[in-house]
């Protein structure tokens, strides 16, 4: 469980939440606890949790809180969480939100910073649909803004890049909806209970990675 450095990244599908932890994991040596992969992973090998989050998650909507909440708890047991963790895609509902808090209270580990990024819905839809991701390592590419350097292959590790089956156009517009309708509340929470920073997430990703920096340092 988190003693230092426990963080929860916000912001709609396609903000750069998984781009800015990755960086924040290199910089702080602190594991991100992404729900959106710990369930890709389940659809992958055709766990029972995979095969009930896959309906879910290809029809844009969100995998039950008790499922994720459960998910959750398990992953900040684990040993790595100790100095810390950034929160990606967690929580997504009030719900989410309440379990979380409580759960920490009890442990003793409150959160201590919530980092909004903001994206205006025009920029997501490109930013998803040009998303590719290897593979074998999980790294995240765009078609336009970040390609990869060799021919739909991964730069880190040669691995295949592929497009996310959620990525496609119809699943991305249902994303964003259930984004505003869902999760767009927590900015509001987590304004009230003063832990809310925000940075613009459009622009150079090593600008925005300095911008978090500043609001992680300064704590
Ligand atoms: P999840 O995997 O969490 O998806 P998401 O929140 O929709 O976020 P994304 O991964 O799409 O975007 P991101 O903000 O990480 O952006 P990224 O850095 O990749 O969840 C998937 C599904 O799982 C959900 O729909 C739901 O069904 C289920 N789920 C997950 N968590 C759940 C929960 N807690 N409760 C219930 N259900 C849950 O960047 C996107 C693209 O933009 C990339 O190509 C990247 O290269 C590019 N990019 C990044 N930054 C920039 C920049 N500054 N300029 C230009 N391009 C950029």
């Amino acid at each position: 469980m988190g003693l230092g450095l426990d963080l929860i990244l916000l912001g709609p599908p396609g903000a750069g939440k998984g781009t800015q932890a990755k960086k924040l994991v290199e910089k702080y040596g602190i594991p991100q606890v992404s729900t959106g992969d710990i369930l890709r992973d389940a659809v992958k090998n055709n766990t029972a949790l995979g095969i009930e989050a896959k309906a879910h998650m290809n029809r844009g909507a969100l995998v039950p809180d008790e499922v994720v909440i459960g998910i959750v708890k398990e992953r900040l047991k684990r040993g790595d969480c100790s100095k810390g963790y950034v929160l990606d895609g967690f929580p997504r509902t009030i719900a989410q939100a309440d379990a979380l808090f409580s759960y920490l209270n009890e442990c003793g580990c409150p959160i201590n910073g919530v980092i909004d990024i903001r994206v205006s819905k025009g920029y997501l839809v490109k930013r998803l649909s040009g998303r590719r991701v290897c593979r074998s390592c999980g790294f995240g590419y765009h078609i336009e803004f970040s390609p990869s350097k060799g021919n739909g292959r991964c730069d880190n590790c040669g691995g295949e890049l592929f497009q996310r089956d959620d990525d496609r156009e119809e699943v991305v517009t249902k994303r964003l909806d259930t984004y505003e309708a869902q999760t767009a509340p927590l900015i509001d929470y987590y304004e009230k209970s003063g832990l809310l920073k925000t940075v613009n997430g459009v622009g150079d990703v090593e600008v925005i990675f300095n911008d978090i920096c500043k609001i992680v340092d300064g704590r």
